[in-house]
C-alpha cells in the first residue's frame, strides 16, 4: 500500500528521535500538565512541530492529532496520530528510554505505524496487511503459553495519586502471577516489544490515542492480540488496553476481571 506515507513517517520519526537524543544531556525546561506527575519538556513540543511540518508538507489534506498541539483538521478522511516523545518522565530525568510514535488512521483504523527508538537506533514499522518489521527483520510475537512464564509490562496513569482506579492492585497481582512485570515508562516501547516477542503482554488502564495508534498495528501485524480490559475492541480515542502474544491473553483478561469485575 502506502509507501509514500510509510517513507514520510519513517523520515519524520527518525528526525524527531535524533533531535530528542541529541538534546538529552542538555539543560531542560520542565513544566507540569495539571498534576505533579505529568511533565512536559520544551523538547516534546519541538519534536512534535518537526513531525507536523513534515506530515503537513507531504500530505496537506490529512488531519493531524498530536499530544502537545492537539488536533489540526483535514479534508481527506485520514488522520496522523503523533506522540512526539513517549517517555517524557524518563526524558526529563535524562534516562534514555523513550520513543517517537507516528500512526496513520484511515476510516477509524490504524493503517501505518512507525515507532523509532533513537537510543538503540531501532525502527519498528507496520503496514496493515504487510507485516511488522524491525529493520529488515519480520516481527513475530512470542510463543510463551502461560502467565506463569510470561514477562509483562504496564504503566500508571498520570493521576495515579488522585484516583483509586490507579493500577496498583492490578500491578501487585500480576507481579506474583507472571514471571516478571516491567515498568520502563514508555507505552510505545512496550507495544513495539510485544510485537518483537521481547515481552509477552502489556496492559494499561488509561492512555491517549497517540500512545497506541502505531503500536497496536505493530502488535496485530506481528500476530498478537489487542483488546480493551474486558476483551472488546479498543476505543482508539479513549484507549484502555490489553495486548499480548495471543496465547496468554485470556489469562490476562481473567486476572483483570478478578480484580476489576466487569470494568
Ligand atoms: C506516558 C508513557 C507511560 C505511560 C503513560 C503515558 P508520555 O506517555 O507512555 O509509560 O504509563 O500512561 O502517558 O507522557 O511519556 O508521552
Ligand atoms: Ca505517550
Ligand atoms: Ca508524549
Amino acid at each position: 500500500m502506502s509507501s509514500d506515507e510509510r517513507r514520510v513517517a519513517i523520515d519524520a520519526a527518525r528526525a524527531a528521535g535524533l533531535l530528542l537524543r541529541d538534546a538529552l544531556s542538555g539543560p531542560r525546561h520542565i513544566e507540569f500538565k495539571g498534576t505533579p506527575t505529568n511533565l512536559v519538556t520544551e523538547m516534546d513540543a519541538r519534536a512534535e512541530r518537526l513531525v507536523f511540518e513534515r506530515l503537513r508538507a507531504a500530505f496537506p489534506h490529512d488531519a493531524l492529532l498530536g499530544e502537545e498541539a492537539g488536533a489540526v483538521a483535514g479534508t481527506s478522511g485520514r488522520r496522523w496520530i503523533v506522540d512526539p516523545l513517549d517517555g517524557t518522565t524518563n526524558y526529563a530525568h535524562g534516562m534514555p528510554v523513550f520513543a517517537v510514535s507516528i500512526g496513520l488512521e484511515v476510516g477509524g483504523r490504524p493503517m501505518v505505524g512507525v515507532v523509532y527508538d533513537p537510543n538503540r537506533d531501532e525502527l519498528f514499522v507496520a503496514e496493515r496487511g504487510a507485516g511488522a518489521w524491525l529493520g529488515d527483520q519480520r516481527l513475530q510475537v512470542s510463543s510463551v503459553a502461560t502467565l506463569d512464564e510470561a514477562l509483562l509490562a504496564t504503566g500508571f496513569p498520570y493521576n495515579v495519586r488522585e484516583v483509586a482506579d490507579n493500577n496498583v492492585r492490578e500491578f501487585t497481582t500480576f507481579s506474583v502471577r507472571a514471571q516478571g512485570v516491567r515498568r520502563m515508562g514508555s507505552a510505545v516501547i512496550y507495544l513495539a516489544y510485544v510485537a518483537a516477542g521481547r515481552i509477552d503482554g502489556y496492559w494499561e488502564l488509561r492512555l491517549g490515542a497517540w500512545d497506541v495508534a502505531a503500536g497496536l498495528l505493530l502488535v496485530e501485524e506481528a500476530g498478537g492480540r489487542v483488546t480493551n480490559l474486558t476483551g472488546s475492541p479498543v476505543d482508539l480515542d479513549n484507549p484502555a488496553i490489553v495486548v499480548s502474544n495471543g496465547r496468554i491473553h485470556d489469562a490476562m483478561l481473567d486476572v483483570l476481571k478478578e480484580i476489576r469485575g466487569g470494568r
